[in-house]
């Protein structure tokens, strides 16, 4: 246990979250059910912003990546610790916005932006655009010219360095649909290119090497490729950056093969950055750019964990036994996707002894509908809570309606109270956009 932990188990032997039971939280709200810990959300994003204004002036913003999960109640929270979010779509521009969230401090990503998003983002002001193909260069450009508005923006640079991460999930390798290359000269030719262009006003640079990246030297070797980059182009082009975008991909605890991180370990990842940002632009002479990050999964993903009820449950003899729950893939396909691990508990008899492994599936139509293998548990019986840990990120955000199952609702806990910050679907959410043609009918 470390002073992160939001996972207790109480005198009933039952697992709490945030000083709640979650065998009570499971009868009152249901299952599945996402549970998120606000305090837990918030002492990650406070860390993160403390260590920028303690040992670098200030001088930085930490985006919370917002692709992580995104609700109206996360951005109000991002708002409220004074930080800004990154986002990807137009989806979540409008749900950050529509909470009142300062534009000025929302980054907009994406390798395929739509013209619609793009204007949204102008017609919205969002603050910053983070401009990854030629195409989109062209398009902002015109489109910020036509309402007179010059916009800030950044170049998805991509440094070359390989994290120690799942393939899957690399995005800053040469062979990326992210970005420009440092290596093959890419990122070199489109630095001239916006600088070339009226109405958008070039701030800087930014990378994102990966995600659940435990490996501080592949955030050193990063930073110090994009200084050497920032360095290059103010010699080519008289270009000093303002803004350097580190991106995010501190790792966190899914299952006993990984670190469990204490909050200091994540302000060391950002101290080691600022500490090769300090020594390589003095020796380069250039100017200390302001700083950002952009930490997604480390800020949400241990806040939160998913409750299931067990259902049926089947031995194969000699090859495995399958405890399945009333979740699965259309709630966390992480599994499907990337054979994710991760760490599940009986939450109604937390103190029991683990005897057995187990796969835990879900309810879909699909072989492949898998939460998680080789699962340490004891044995379960129909009825069971089940708790599935560090689903906080990328859980929800990538959840559907396959099989028309309910994407679950979600709940924060805060105080001892625990309420919906995502309310439960229902059958009529499933048909809301089904239209039957007049000539079916
Ligand atoms: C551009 C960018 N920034 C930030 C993040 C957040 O990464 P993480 O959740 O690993 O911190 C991602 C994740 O894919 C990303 O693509």
């Amino acid at each position: 246990m470390n002073e992160r932990d939001t996972l207790k188990i109480n005198g009933k032997g039952h697992l709490e979250i945030g000083g709640l039971d979650t065998v009570d939280i499971a009868r009152q709200f249901g299952t599945p059910v996402y549970v998120f810990d606000e305090k837990h959300i918030r002492d990650m994003m406070r860390v993160y912003k403390d260590v920028i204004n303690e040992d670098y002036c200030g001088n930085g913003l930490v985006l919370y990546a917002s692709k992580a999960f995104s609700c109206k109640a996360i951005y109000k929270i991002a708002a409220q610790e004074e930080i800004g979010v990154d986002v990807v779509s137009g989806g979540e521009m409008f749900t950050a916005l529509s909470v009142g969230f300062n534009p000025d401090k929302i980054y907009l990503h994406g390798n395929n932006k739509l013209v619609s998003e793009l204007e949204f983002a102008l017609d919205n002001r969002v603050g910053t655009i983070v401009v990854d193909s030629y195409r989109e260069a062209d398009i902002l450009d015109n489109l910020a010219g036509e309402r007179n508005i010059k916009q800030n923006v950044l170049i998805r640079v991509n440094p070359g360095v390989e994290a120690h991460t799942h393939a899957f999930i690399q995005t800053a390798r040469t062979d990326s649909k992210f970005g420009f290359s440092v290596s093959d000269g890419s990122a070199k030719s489109m630095v001239s290119y916006l600088l070339n262009k009226r109405n958008l006003r070039l701030k800087g640079f930014h990378c994102h090497i990966g995600s659940q990246i435990f490996e501080k030297q592949s955030f050193i070797l990063a930073t110090e490729k994009m200084i050497s980059f920032i360095s290059d182009m103010k010699d080519r082009h008289g270009f000093e950056a303002e803004t350097l975008n580190l991106g995010g991909g501190f790792g966190i605890w899914y299952n006993d093969e990984d670190p469990k991180l204490k909050l200091d370990d994540y302000r060391d990842y950002v101290k080691s950055i600022i500490d090769v940002i300090n020594n390589k632009t003095k020796e380069l002479n250039l100017k200390k750019p302001y700083l950002v990050i952009e930490p997604g999964r480390s800020i949400i993903g241990e806040a939160g964990i998913t409750l299931y009820t067990v259902g049926a449950i089947k031995e194969i003899q000699g090859i495995k036994k399958y405890v399945a729950v009333d979740g699965g893939m259309f709630e966390n396909p992480r599994y499907a996707l990337y054979q994710s691990k991760y760490t599940a508990l009986l939450a109604n008899r937390a103190n029991d002894v683990c005897t057995e492994k187990v796969t835990v599936a879900g309810k879909c139509c699909e072989s492949g509908d898998i939460i998680a293998v080789d699962v340490a548990l004891p044995i379960a019986q129909s009825g069971d809570i089940m708790a599935v840990l560090s689903t906080g990120a990328y859980n929800y955000s990538m959840a559907s309606n396959y099989n028309r199952n309910f994407v679950p609702p979600s709940i924060l806990v805060n105080a001892g109270k625990a309420e919906y910050i995502i309310k439960p679907q229902t059958y009529e959410d499933i048909v809301r956009n089904d239209i039957v043609p007049k000539r079916l009918k």
